[in-house]
This record gives C-alpha cells, structure tokens and sequence, in this order.
C-alpha cells in the first residue's frame, strides 16, 4: 500500500545566495528522502519556499538601499535556478509573500485569537533613541544571559542554541550605529505556549524513540524549564499585516508566520495543479507522515512552537468539524558543516557558495560529497582535499569505473545489448542475492533518515560487484567461452542497474543517464521547471516537480537480456589533485 509522506523543508531567508550548509543542513537530506520514496510508489509532497520577511531581510536591504521585496525577488529567482539545478526536487518552492500565504497565515491568526491561545501584553521592548523607532530584535546584539556568549542576537544565542528575549540581553547594542538602546512599552499578541504543555509533552513521549536524541532532548529540555508566551507581533513595517482593526502598525513575527509555509504551499501546491483539496490527505490522513527538515538553530520552532499553532488552531476551515491537522512525525535536524574547520561566515566569505561551485562541478558529485559527510549526528567538515578524494576514489573510481568498464564491454561484444545468461553458478546467484536485499537495508536506512549510513551501504554493494568481477573470468573467456562470460556480464550488468536504482535519491543525474544507457526508455524520476503563477495582483516564480513518466522502480531489478543498451559514455570525471587547493585559494576572498 502507497504511503502519505510530507517533507517540509525548512525556508531559507532570501537575503543570500545558498551555501553548501544550506545544502548539508536541510535540502539535500530532504531530497534523498524524498526521491527514495518516490521510487518506491509513496505519495510524496516536498513543499519549501523563500522566507520572505522578517529583519534578516531589511537588513540586507538597508545595506544595498533595496526594498526588503527587491532583496527577496533577486535572491528568491537565484534559489530557483540553483536548486534546479542541483535537483532539490520540491513538488512546490514558493515563497512567503504570496497572496495565499498572507491570506492563510492571517487566518491562522484569527482563528488562534478566537480559541483563546493568543493574548494581548505589555512587553517591554528595545528602543533606539536615536533613530527614533523599535529596535526589532535581529538590530540588537549583546551577551547570552544563558551562556554567556558575547555576540548573541536579539532573538536567539547562535552559541548555546536558546531563545531570547532581546530585554535580557546583557549590555545590548544597537547593530545599526551601535548605541545603547533603552526600554519603552509596546502591546503585542503572545502565544499562549504554557497552555499546550499538557499535549505536546505526550506528543514528544509518543516519538521520542524515533527522533534523534538531540532533537528530542532539545525540546524536553525546553518544556521541562517551563514553556513562556511568546510575542508573536512586531513593531516593523515589512511582513504580514495583523488581521484586526487597531494593529496597523504591527506585522506578524516572521517565524509565526514562516512555519505556516508546510501547510500553506501545500495548499498553493494544490491549487495550482488543480486539485483544492488534494492538500488534506497529508494534513488531515491520520496515517500520513510529515517529516521537517531542518538545521539544529531551528529546532524549538520546529518542535514545540510550530506543533502549538497546528494543535490551537486544530483545524483552518469551518467545514472541517471533527478534522485536526496533523503534527509533524519526525524532525530530523542536522547540525552544522564547517568549511575547512572553520564556521561558516557570511562576512568573511568564508563559504562554498552553490551557484559558484555549480559553474564548475557537477551536480552530481557535490551531492555524493556533502551527503558523504553530512552533520546527521555531530558537527561536521566540509573540505576540499577530502572532496576531490572521494570524487576520485569512490565516486569515480569504485561506482563510476565499474558502470563504464562493465557497459562499455557488454556494448562491444553483444552488439549493443543485454547478453543472455547461461546457467547461473553460486557465485552470480550470491551476488544478485546481496545486490537485491540492498533495496531491504538501504531502504530501512533512509526510512530511519540515516542517509550517510544508507550512502556507505550502496558503495559497499558496488564494491562488491568489483570484488565479483575480479574473481570471475569474463574479459579472458569471451573468445573461449561466451556464454560463460554472457552470463558473468548479465548478473554484473544486473547488480549495476539495481545500484543505479539504489543510488539514485542520492545522484539522481547520473543514475537517470545510467538508466538510459542500460536501455529504459521511461525516466527514473520526473522534471523541474521554473514558472510563474498569476495571483490577484501579484504573480510569483516557483519551482516544481513533475512526476510525468517516471517509474516507481525501487526493488531488484529486471533487466531483459537482449535489452538494447546506448553507447556508453563515463558517468564522472576524475579531478586533478590541484583543484583542492585551487578551491581552497577562493575561500575568504573577498566577493566582486
Ligand atoms: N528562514 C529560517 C532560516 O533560514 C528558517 C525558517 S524555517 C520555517 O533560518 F519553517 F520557519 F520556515
Ligand atoms: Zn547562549
């Protein structure tokens, strides 16, 4: 039976172009997971979008004299071209300043307001004499009341990981020119978080055992210190208006409203495919599945506050009696990639920027690196030389090289096709044994979202399938003994277009040109393509997928003997030792 499964990608801030952290923390991880159940027939809806408001917006806009809108757009149309072209598959990337966002987000609102969860309070708020305005929180630095760290922002200790209340700072400044900013009084909307304690502490119980243990001992930590209301108003003027008459002035908080995303472009996603309702079969189905994934800063939201608004609101239309929106099921954060043991940093460019490296790797091969290396369980390193080493020493040499060799024979000495077996001996009965309970531990492994681990187990099958090939005779026999070495290129070929199968989640541009070569004729997966969608007044771009021919082909393949295979050509290209310190010379450059 065809399962539901959501995968909610966490919103990148569009103030920047995407780094490969972006790619480690979040996209990539979902992408595999996403394709992996694609492949085995489950009905997948993968939905993200540009976080579009918020102060890491107007910040970048006040530094290039931007509109907050012209900084989002530009960097907006950049993650469409990049994460098409490094094939983050989204059914729906949209962004948050749509009209059906906006509309949705508001209606979150309200209804929350009339189940009582929001309430109105005094807070005391940052204020900058000198400009004459509210600091919002993001424009305030000082030290962690936590930890102690000296650069801790208004909103959040990128140290210890905590949410902050920007009154708590110790020593706080003004980011914009610096001064001491003083205490004035604002009314805000606070989510009432202590009132949903009693339903998310069973709602933690019930998945702690499938949740990594730092995502599930952040959010324990967390309630068991005492869940507090928090402001979900701001004093700025870019974001989503507050639907009451009175509140002119004030914008939703941008991380209220950005969390709404999963279920709002799952609306639009429906929408624009025609299909209104087709959105309630992973929102409503209590047997659907959602996953978020998302990096560690972002796990209280994502845990506790986001599973707060979906239980308070309980359903978003009146015509729903009875209906309650489904909870996340996992959220299986990543933590950070550092670039050549240092953290990544903006400022000091210290980054390997996606839309740079594209111009000159493959897509494939940075995906094979970073999910290699990906932060699943500790912090991890992204680094050059290791990049260029696993390119040439596994990717080329392991999976590539044995593709090639094993076709590019098959294509000489059968006439383009598939060779017929003879009788099978116990070593190419063993081996097709191996490569076909594969699709059993490298499935589990993804199920689980252990994706490195289900990385190494292909590459070990591949290495296997070397390990056969080099004891059986094939290349001396096929004078002698044709049928002998029909029958040990039939089982390799075999094992070789199940392994383009089992890596595909994770190198879907070679595997769908490997299954054209193997002689398929309908693809692997389907397209991603670029439109605008008109709106009322506004349109927006957005990237989508479109399944279109493609085969749910995950489980021991088939392969016909006699099959028409394509000239083969090599799936990667070695790289020179050079690159890596070619490479290493751009990082913390200044940019053009
Ligand atoms: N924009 C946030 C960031 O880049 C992530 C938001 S995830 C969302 O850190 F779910 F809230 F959208
Ligand atoms: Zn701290």
């Amino acid at each position: 039976m065809s399962e539901l499964i959501h995968v909610s990608v966490a919103w990148p801030y569009a103030n920047g172009d995407l780094h490969v952290g972006h790619l480690a923390g979040a996209y990539l991880p979902a992408d595999i997971f996403a394709r992996y159940h694609r492949l085995k027939g489950n009905r997948v809806l993968m939905v993200s979008g540009s976080d579009s408001h918020g102060t890491p917006i107007t910040v970048e806009a006040d530094k290039r004299g931007l509109s907050p809108r012209e900084v989002f757009e530009h960097f907006h149309h950049r993650f469409l071209e990049t994460q098409k072209a490094i094939g983050i598959s989204y059914d729906l990337f949209t962004h948050t300043d749509t009209e059906n966002h906006h509309r949705i987000a508001q209606d979150f609102f309200t209804r929350l307001h009339k189940n009582e969860y929001l309430y109105k309070q005094t807070q005391r708020q940052l204020y900058s004499e000198s400009q004459g305005r509210f600091l919002p929180d993001r424009y305030v630095e000082g030290t962690c009341p936590i930890c102690g760290y000296a650069e801790a922002r208004g909103d959040q200790c990128d140290n210890c990981g905590n949410l902050l209340d920007a009154t708590d700072l110790i020593n706080p400044r003004s980011k914009i020119d610096g001064t001491q900013p003083v205490v004035r009084e604002t009314e805000h909307f606070f989510l009432d978080l202590p009132a949903f304690t009693d339903r998310l502490i069973p709602y933690l119980e019930d998945h702690a055992a499938h949740w990594r243990p730092n995502v599930i001992n952040f959010a324990r930590n967390y309630v068991t210190a005492g869940l507090k209301g928090r402001p979900v108003t701001r004093d700025i003027e870019w974001g989503i208006p507050v639907p009451l008459a009175g509140w002119e002035d004030k914008r939703l908080y941008v991380w209220f409203e950005a969390v709404m995303g999963y279920f709002t472009a799952s609306v639009e996603w429906g929408h624009n495919i025609g299909r209104p309702e087709a959105w309630k079969d992973w929102w409503y189905r209590p047997e659907a599945k959602i996953y978020n994934f998302i990096g560690k800063d972002n796990i209280p939201f994502h845990t506790l506050v986001w599973q707060a608004e979906l239980l308070g609101v309980e359903r978003i239309y009146e015509d729903e009696e009875g209906a309650r929106l489904n909870l996340p099921y996992d959220v299986p954060a990543n933590e950070f990639m550092n670039i050549e043991q240092a953290q990544f940093s903006k400022s000091r460019n210290w980054a390997v920027w996606l839309p740079d490296i594209l111009t000159r790797f493959d897509p494939d091969p940075i995906r094979f690196y970073v999910a290699s290396v990906m932060p699943e369980t500790r912090d991890s390193e992204f680094s050059w030389t290791d990049f260029v080493r696993r390119n040439n020493d596994e990717l080329v040499a392991t999976w590539g090289n044995l593709a090639n060799r094993v076709l590019a024979f098959a294509y000489k000495n059968w006439e383009g096709r598939v060779p017929n077996p003879g009788p099978l001996e116990d070593q190419d009965r063993e081996l097709t044994a191996l490569i076909d309970a594969g699709f059993e531990t490298v499935g589990r492994l993804i199920e689980a979202v252990q994706l490195r681990a289900a990385l190494a187990e292909a590459l070990a099958l591949a290495r296997a399938v070397n390990g056969y090939l080099d004891r059986a005779p094939w290349f001396s026999v096929v004078k002698k003994d044709k049928e002998r070495a029909g029958t040990t290129v039939y089982t390799a070929l075999r094992a070789i277009d199940s392994l383009s199968v089992l890596l595909a989640p994770f190198l879907p541009f070679s595997s769908e040109r490997l299954h054209r070569l193997l002689g398929y004729q309908r693809p692997l997966f389907g397209s991603q393509r670029i439109v605008t969608y008109d709106e009322g007044q506004r349109s927006h771009e957005a990237l989508i997928y479109d399944a279109g021919e493609a085969e749910g082909k995950w489980g021991p393949g088939d392969l016909m003997p006699g099959q028409r295979l394509e000239e083969p050509k090599p799936l990667y290209k070695k790289l020179d030792e050079e690159v890596a310190a070619v490479e290493l010379a751009r990082l913390g450059r200044p940019v053009e």
